[in-house]
């Protein structure tokens, strides 16, 4: 069978809180299906207010806590990201119009954009709420909501890798 592989990239607005804690996550359960030779990930933001920094340290703990360490240096989005990666994935609903517009209008760039949230079929909201603000309870919120997207997302994309390419 040709195999597809898959990029993905997860988009927030600082880079530092939920798009690496999601990049982290969904890394963990790639390599738990044992697909990491076909899908890989990165994660940016849509600003640039903490180029080249590590995750919040809020987010680094509730990671350790839960067996994953971070090690993404902030960055953030381009428009050449909507060719590079097969899917673009939105923290929320700003993070996802601030995409549309770097898409210039570009059916196929839009098309590979998504909602973190709209692959979790039981989620009551669109949006993975900024904690960055908040305190630490927000942080653990934010690591069980981007799990349950990734536990969505993922076969998602791994069907895409086992299906025959489309003609281009
Ligand atoms: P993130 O959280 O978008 O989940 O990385 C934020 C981090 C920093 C800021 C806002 C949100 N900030 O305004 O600096």
């Amino acid at each position: 069978m040709t195999m597809n592989p898959q990029r993905v990239l997860f988009v927030c607005l600082g880079n530092i809180c939920r798009s690496p804690q999601a990049e982290g996550i969904f890394a963990q359960l790639v390599a738990q299906a044992g697909l990491s030779q076909w899908i890989s990930c990165d994660s940016a933001g849509t600003s640039d207010y903490h180029i080249d920094e590590l995750p919040d340290p809020r987010t680094r703990d509730v990671s350790l806590r839960n067996g994953l360490t971070l090690q993404h240096r902030s960055r953030q989005v381009q428009a050449a990201d909507l060719d590079d990666f097969d899917w673009v994935i939105a923290m929320d609903q700003s993070n996802l119009a601030a995409l549309q517009r770097l898409a210039g209008g570009q059916r196929r760039r839009l098309s590979r954009i998504h909602l973190l949230r709209s692959f979790d079929p039981q989620s009551p909201d669109l949006d993975v709420p900024d904690p960055w603000a908040g305190g630490a309870g927000g942080f653990d919120r934010v690591y069980a909501i981007c799990l349950h997207g990734c536990l969505g997302l993922l076969p998602q994309v791994a069907a895409r890798v086992r299906a025959a390419p489309k003609p281009t």
